[in-house]
């Protein structure tokens, strides 16, 4: 096992980034012409060779030239994002023909451009082009092209207007208003929707990324994972795990993966239950700004998740008046059964999309109508302006979180 010391473990010794036979269907939202196949795409068996995982992705390959038109030679007032990949950035092109068009025209798109030239950044960018180029759900970010042209190496997505839950929980101001409590269910149901996809036998993806800032959000909050760099196929067979470098982001990662390298969709589960965790307090995983003793979301707030008494310590204070106690002691004692230490005690992605699904307005109709007479109205119309366009729609990402090995 390695040893990675960066905030965000993103390296890794080869390995396979294909996938295992599979028909996936094709319930995603359609990109009309880059990639109607109809409604199942088969994935290869073994892995795959580079060449053979840009053949047969279906999505467009374009040339360096057209992404900078597109993105207006990537504007720094065009950010949209910053990760451990690159930046990524908003542009324009022609829903048709996919050339560049004028901004405000044609389909919005996110354009993410890998920063350094490394073999781990190429691995990533090609696990993206792998797992987003045949996946299709409506909670998976949609892949509608790359750029591969020398040192150049880009990803093209579709945009995704009130970009990543991260903001919406911690970051502070006009644009962000904090999230109400409905809409935090629904983005919940959402991602762990996303989730149990990837993790069904049909697909047997394990994730390995699963955060706030690679959840991103459409127009009514409909929740979408994106960022597929460190996805791996599950264990295939009679084997339980699959091997692995440790890699991911501190304070999100499970306890045995960190341990041993060991890697099974019960660490995404593991990762789910925090992400759960930050949209219950409205804290971030690790925070070393908060008093000792608090740094560490987990550690800090399970002993408090399954004591009806206790669990309103924990509770984010801006939601105060919106959810009744046995709403939030259900999402507080699912949060801890996600984050047991024992792997087999964790609940399937399936059964805690069902265990949400159970809670009122978790489908989030009258979620987005009540958020709506919260006062969002700041909010709202920055957004509409941001993708007319008319101000930079900059969602700068907060300080990345702290190392581990
Ligand atoms: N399709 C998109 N639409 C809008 N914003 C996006 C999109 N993709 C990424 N972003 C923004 O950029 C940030 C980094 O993107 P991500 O794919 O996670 O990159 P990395 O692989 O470098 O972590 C996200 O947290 C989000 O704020
Ligand atoms: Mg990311």
């Amino acid at each position: 096992m390695g040893i990675c010391l960066s905030a965000q473990i993103k390296a890794e010794s080869p390995c396979n980034t294909g996938a295992n036979s599979k028909s996936v269907s094709n319930d995603g939202n359609d990109f009309s012409g880059a990639s109607s196949k109809g409604s199942s795409v088969s994935v290869a068996q073994t892995p795959r060779s580079e060449g053979e995982i840009l053949q047969s992705s279906n999505v467009k390959s374009f040339t360096f030239a057209e992404l900078k038109m597109a993105t207006r030679n990537f504007r720094p007032d065009s950010v949209l994002g910053e990760g451990g990949f690159g930046s990524v950035f908003k542009g324009w092109i022609d829903e048709n023909t996919f050339a560049a068009a004028k901004p405000g025209t044609g389909t919005v798109i996110a354009v993410k451009r890998l920063n350094q030239e490394s073999y781990q950044g190429h691995r990533e960018w090609l696990a993206e082009v792998n797992y987003l180029g045949q996946l299709y759900h409506p909670h998976l970010v949609r892949l509608i092209g790359y750029c591969l042209e020398d040192e150049h190496r880009l990803l093209v997505y579709e945009f995704m207007p009130r970009g990543s839950l991260e903001n919406h929980l911690f970051r502070r101001g006009s644009y962000f208003q904090p999230l109400s409590w409905n809409l935090r269910l629904k983005v919940a149901l959402g991602a762990a929707k996303g989730l149990a996809f990837l993790h069904s036998a049909e697909t047997q993806v394990i994730y390995r990324d699963f955060k706030t800032s690679n959840i991103l959000l459409d127009s009514n909050y409909n929740a979408k994972l994106s960022d597929f760099g460190l996805a791996k196929d599950g264990p295939t067979g009679d084997k339980s795990h699959v091997s692995t470098r440790v890699m991911g982001t501190y304070g999100y990662a499970a306890p045995e993966y960190l341990a041993t390298g060991h890697l099974t969709t019960r660490s995404d589960v593991y990762s789910f239950g925090v992400v759960l965790l930050e949209m219950l307090s409205g804290r971030r995983a690790v925070d070393k700004n908060r008093p000792s003793g608090e740094h560490n979301l987990v550690e800090w707030a399970k002993p408090s998740l399954s004591n009806k008494r206790k669990i309103f310590r924990i509770l984010d204070s801006r939601l105060e008046g919106q959810y009744t106690m046995e709403g939030a002691f259900k999402v507080a004692t699912l949060a801890a059964r996600c984050l047991s230490t024992e792997a087999k005690f964790r609940p399937t992605m399936e059964e805690v999309v069902k265990g949400l699904e159970q809670l009122p307005d978790a489908n989030g109709t009258e979620a987005i109508q009540n958020h709506s007479s919260n006062g969002p109205r700041v909010r709202r119309r920055s957004a509409d302006e941001a993708l007319q366009g008319k101000i930079p729609a900059a969602y700068p990402r907060p300080s990345a979180s702290p190392l581990y090995a």
